[in-house]
């Protein structure tokens, strides 16, 4: 009989369990919505980066249809062969538009049009300037760069002065940050860390999966909220989260966008997105230009949910963003809590190590323009019992 070579996992997974870090997924079993059915159970969502409620909307839905229909259900290819359909191009065409930016490509996820371009514009003899708390996507992409990476505390704009400064002058670098972080949904330094980027001569670079659809106008983003036009070189945004589809783009000048084509290994040896998908992404770019009521809505939610967690005594960190965590500390007490508002009819993934630092663990929690008053004071009031029961608060 062969001996398991993976046998050591078992005793990685005892060790996740031992640490209240092993999480069995929640399995959704209707339309990723406000309020949703998961495990058999009906729920107020809190979990989810569908911001604007456009997973289930009917003109996305709509879009897909009559593309599938009409396109069928695959590209075939990567784009550098066969796979750039005629929508590809109209979606990174508006995009552009949609960004004030010379040009844009999209990628399929935004993960890999982070990891992508991080991989594909550092070299080894660059360096790369990042906060501590930007995303796993970025951390991937610097690693697969092989430069070196020096991070800087979380918004600490000062040290990530002096780690400029100690440079040498003709040095490549990069200073990178998240637009909106993910976990806290506190929002980078980007005019500031734009300002060093301009006097030390870096590369600029924000993520703004988090942002996207969320801030700025229409949606479009941390660097029009800050009115940075023209000082960051390189957006990235998903279309996976408000936008409701799937997917990720970079945005930039010609140049940037060209050598992405032909040297972004996501982009070179990975299939394009189905014709639904870009066609879905086409309506939901409709609906950010024509239907506000979608942004002021998760607004009003957002005020109403982070001021109500705010008076019952929850620590909500720093979020200025939809994302409002509520910090608990230890693992064991996020899960616990998470498992006990689940029963009650909420959830709230709780989320840690890795994700988190070890003694921040929390309960991730997004409201969405669909949630009703009614759904969001049930969550509230839920939290409150659930919070008291455990002495969270
Ligand atoms: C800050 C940030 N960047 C990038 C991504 C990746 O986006 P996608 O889900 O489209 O791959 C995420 C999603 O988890 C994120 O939170």
């Amino acid at each position: 009989m062969r001996k398991d070579p993976l046998s050591f996992l078992s005793a990685e997974l005892d060790s996740l369990k031992q640490q209240g870090l092993y999480r069995r997924l929640r399995v959704l079993e209707s339309e990723p919505a406000a309020r949703a059915t998961f495990d058999h159970k009906s729920v107020v969502n809190l979990s989810s980066n569908n911001y604007l409620g456009l997973t289930t909307h009917p003109k996305l839905v709509n879009a897909a249809r009559e593309a599938v229909e009409k396109y069928g259900v695959g590209s075939g290819a990567v784009r550098t062969i066969s796979g750039t359909m005629a929508m590809h191009m109209e979606l990174e065409q508006r995009l552009a538009t949609f960004k004030h930016v010379e040009s844009v490509v999209v990628f399929q996820s935004g993960f890999a049009a982070n990891a992508g371009t991080v991989a594909a514009v550092l070299t080894k003899d660059d360096v790369i300037v990042s906060d501590e708390l930007n995303h796993a996507s970025i951390i991937d992409g610097a690693r697969l760069s092989k430069a070196a990476i020096k991070v800087f505390p979380h918004k600490d704009v000062d040290a990530a002065r002096q780690i400029l400064k100690e440079l040498p002058a003709g040095q490549k670098k990069i200073v990178i940050t998240d637009g909106v972080f993910s976990m806290d949904g506190d929002l980078g330094r980007v005019p500031e860390l734009a300002a060093l980027a301009e006097e030390y001569g870096a590369i600029m670079m924000v993520d703004d999966a988090h942002a996207s659809g969320v801030f700025g106008k229409n949606g479009s983003g941390t660097v029009d909220h800050f009115n940075c036009h023209g000082r960051v070189d390189i957006q990235v945004g998903t279309l996976s989260k408000a936008i409701g589809v799937l997917g990720g783009y970079v945005a930039g000048s010609r140049n940037l966008i060209e050598f992405l084509y032909h040297r972004a290994r996501p982009f070179l040896f990975s299939t394009s997105h189905p014709p639904a998908v870009t066609a879905a992404c086409l309506a939901a770019l409709d609906i950010l230009e024509t239907e506000p009521q979608w942004i002021e809505k998760l607004w009003d939610n957002t005020r109403f949910f982070k001021a109500g967690l705010q008076t019952l005594g929850f620590n909500t960190g720093m979020s200025e963003s939809p994302i409002t965590p509520v910090i608990v500390g230890e693992a064991a007490t996020a899960a616990k809590m998470s498992d006990a508002l689940f029963d009650r009819g909420v959830f709230a993934q709780s989320i840690g190590f890795p994700t988190v630092a070890r003694d921040k663990a929390r309960l991730r929690t997004i409201v969405a323009a669909t949630h009703t008053k009614e759904d969001l004071q049930y969550a509230l009031d839920t939290f409150d019992a659930v919070g008291r029961e455990l002495g969270v608060i």
